[in-house]
């Protein structure tokens, strides 16, 4: 599969924005999450302190007041003269003062009821294994405590309070199992003072209590100082609950429906830690139906027994909310994030691919031909880098290709031009050939009739002579018009030169010449005519040696080139070589830069023709003053087949 540049890019982009996006999320709101709940459970750690602060502030006011009233003369004198029905009218309006005792009774030295206000008919029972009528009558003075009161007891004082403290168990989640299904005593805040003579003999002992059970005064008292009552969602953030061993008694929990919690229970784990273990609690909790960051810690009674808990917690899904809020709001500049960066990437992107396209583009309409495509270049970087270089290849590739149709051309318009000569030559040729044959034969007709001697036989001479040279000029130009078709043989190329060479070796011309050979050896056969090739090499080997007229070097060699598919003859002489102006026109016929008689100018023009013919090549080299380079270069059989 393909993906195309673009792709890879805005892929990249998103990919990076959506890791580091998804990692910030995951680490921030985990972060955050944590420090939450640690704040949260310090405060409730907090709270805990202000709720047995209010506890104790109950308890003490409790204990004020039962002492107040324990030093009443009207209480003193009462008991002192046994006067019941005085007493009796005193506790009355002692608790009207103080409406939040549900108790107050008044025993004598030895612990028996002498009058209960809530119930003035039941007295006259023995109150001394009470611990805190002990405490108060052994220790004379007064001590407060928090007390569970058997029902028996409660019965004692009232009908109502016996009442208000059963409570049935409702079913909860995660407490711990219980065999019982109701709760029949109470929880009281009991405070018992002596009451004392002036002579510092004791009287007796007045108690007063307040029952804990179904009284939401302290509760609500706690949830209002700490939490002011706020709420969430229609449920109280804050809530607090004094539990009975694990009983809810007095709570501002709230069950589904609304109303108090009273009669759920504890869940067990807190339980084991706080009533079993005797520790505080800070932690998450379930409380009745919803998690809770709370804190808890044992209720003991005056002899250090647990018999109850306080209990204070937040709820936490405010908490919960606000961290998904957070999540979502992390969420979301995540995914805004990946917007841009998609967005970002794609311009980019475009920035990069166009260029590449419009190059991709530009190089196809190239490869077809078009050597005058060009990219436009916009930019600085390393894509305007490109573009100019591929503008510059291009250009120099239209160069090339015109130097090389003009080369072409040259090369076409030349062998036209040497075509349109031969055919010129050999009409004129064949045009003279007949005549000069018969000027040949009635010249050397009239040499033979007169005797010899005289001018007239020079003059005669003479023409036979010149005759004769201009058979060979037109016999030339018939050769270089091709007239004779090659005859095709397979050809060593050293045979041939060194046979040539035997032929002209022995001329006055080479006396002063020596001639180095550099032949490789086992040279692949060309298919040649034999003949026509050493008029080749002779033609080249003369010349060479008419330009060596003070004698030099020739240095004749031969190679293989390419893969064996041509053979070349080299011949380098150190004549006085040839004029860069005289080379275009080197192998034109009849071009010769040697005087009138000497040269004919048909050597090169000839050769060039059957090097052709031969499917091979042949071109100069020269400096002038120095020497000339003639190379011919072969098709060998396998190629000439
Ligand atoms: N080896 C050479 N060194 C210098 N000049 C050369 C050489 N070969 C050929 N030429 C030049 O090329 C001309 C043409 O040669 P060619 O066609 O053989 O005619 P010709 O030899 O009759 O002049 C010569 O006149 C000479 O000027
Ligand atoms: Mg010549």
């Amino acid at each position: 599969m393909v993906i195309s540049l673009r792709a890879k890019l805005i892929g990249s982009f998103v990919m990076v924005t959506c890791i580091t996006g998804f990692v910030a999320t995951a680490i921030g709101v985990r972060q955050i999450g944590r420090v939450m709940a640690e704040e949260v459970q310090t405060k409730v750690r907090n709270d805990l302190n202000t709720a047995r602060e209010l506890y104790n502030e109950k308890a003490g006011r409790i204990k004020d007041f039962v002492q107040y009233a324990a030093q009443r003369p009207q209480v003193r004198k009462g008991l002192l003269q046994g006067d019941r029905a005085a007493l009796s009218a005193e506790l009355q309006q002692l608790r009207q003062a103080k409406q939040t005792l549900d108790v107050l009774t008044l025993t004598d030295a030895d612990g028996v009821v002498v009058v209960r206000e809530c119930n003035p008919d039941n007295s006259g029972d023995d109150q001394s294994d009470d611990e805190l009528v002990i405490q108060a009558l052994t220790r004379r003075e007064v001590v407060v405590g928090t007390q569970i009161v058997p029902r028996e007891e409660l019965l004692k004082e009232s009908s109502a309070l016996a009442r208000r403290a059963h409570i049935q168990f409702r079913e909860t989640p995660r407490a711990r199992p219980r065999a019982e299904t109701e709760e029949t005593s109470g929880m009281m805040i009991k405070a018992a003072a002596p009451v004392v003579d002036d002579g510092g003999r004791l009287l007796g002992v007045l108690y007063g209590g307040t029952l804990l059970n179904q009284d939401f005064e302290l509760v609500d008292k706690i949830k209002a100082t700490v939490y002011q009552a706020v709420k969430y969602k229609g449920k109280d953030i804050g809530t607090a609950t004094i539990f009975q061993d694990d009983l809810r008694i007095s709570t501002n929990v709230q069950r589904e429906d609304g109303s108090r919690a009273v009669g759920t229970r504890i869940s067990e784990e807190v339980y084991d830690a706080v009533v079993r273990e005797g520790q505080s609690w800070f932690a998450r909790a379930f409380v009745v139906n919803a998690w809770y960051r709370t804190a808890y810690e044992p209720i003991r009674d005056i002899q250090g027994k647990i018999i109850g808990i306080l209990y204070v917690g937040i709820l936490e899904e405010p908490y919960i909310d606000l961290q998904r809020n957070m999540l979502w709001a992390f969420l979301g500049v995540t995914f805004a994030g990946m917007a841009c960066a998609v967005g970002i990437s794609y311009f980019l992107a475009d920035g990069i691919v166009r260029p590449v396209r419009h190059l991709v583009a530009a190089s196809k309409r190239l490869a077809e031909g078009d050597l005058g495509s060009r990219v436009e270049v916009s930019s600085a970087d390393e894509m305007g880098e490109l573009g100019r270089t591929f503008n510059r290849m291009a250009a120099s590739l239209h160069e090339r290709d015109i130097e090389v149709k003009q080369l072409a051309q040259e090369k076409i318009m030349e062998s036209s031009r040497l075509a349109t000569l031969g055919q010129l030559a050999a009409g004129v040729a064949h045009e003279l050939n007949n005549p000069l044959g018969s000027i040949l034969i009635y010249s050397t007709l009239l040499l033979e009739e007169p005797p010899a001697g005289g001018p007239a036989r020079e003059n005669l001479e003479k023409i036979v002579r010149e005759a004769t040279r201009c058979k060979g000029i037109v016999r030339g130009l018939l050769d270089f018009a091709r007239e004779s078709e090659p005859k095709k043989a397979p050809n060593d190329l050293n045979e041939l030169i060194e046979r040539t060479l035997a032929l002209i070796e022995n001329q006055a011309a080479f006396q002063n010449i020596q001639v180095v050979k550099k032949f490789s050896e086992g040279l692949p056969k060309v298919m040649a005519d034999g003949g026509q090739l050493q008029q080749v090499f002779m033609n080249i080997l003369l010349n060479a040696a008419e330009a060596m007229g003070e004698g030099g070097k020739l240095t004749v060699s031969t190679w293989v080139l390419g893969d064996g598919d041509r053979v070349e003859a080299r011949f380098e002489d150190t004549g006085h070589g040839i004029a860069p102006e005289h080379m275009p026109r080197l192998f034109d016929p009849f071009f010769t830069t040697k005087e009138v008689g000497k040269g004919t100018g048909l050597g090169l023009s000839i050769s060039y023709g059957i090097v052709e013919a031969h499917g091979g090549r042949i071109h100069v080299e020269s400096e002038p003053g120095r020497g000339s380079v003639f190379c011919v270069l072969l098709p060998t059989q396998e190629e000439a087949r």
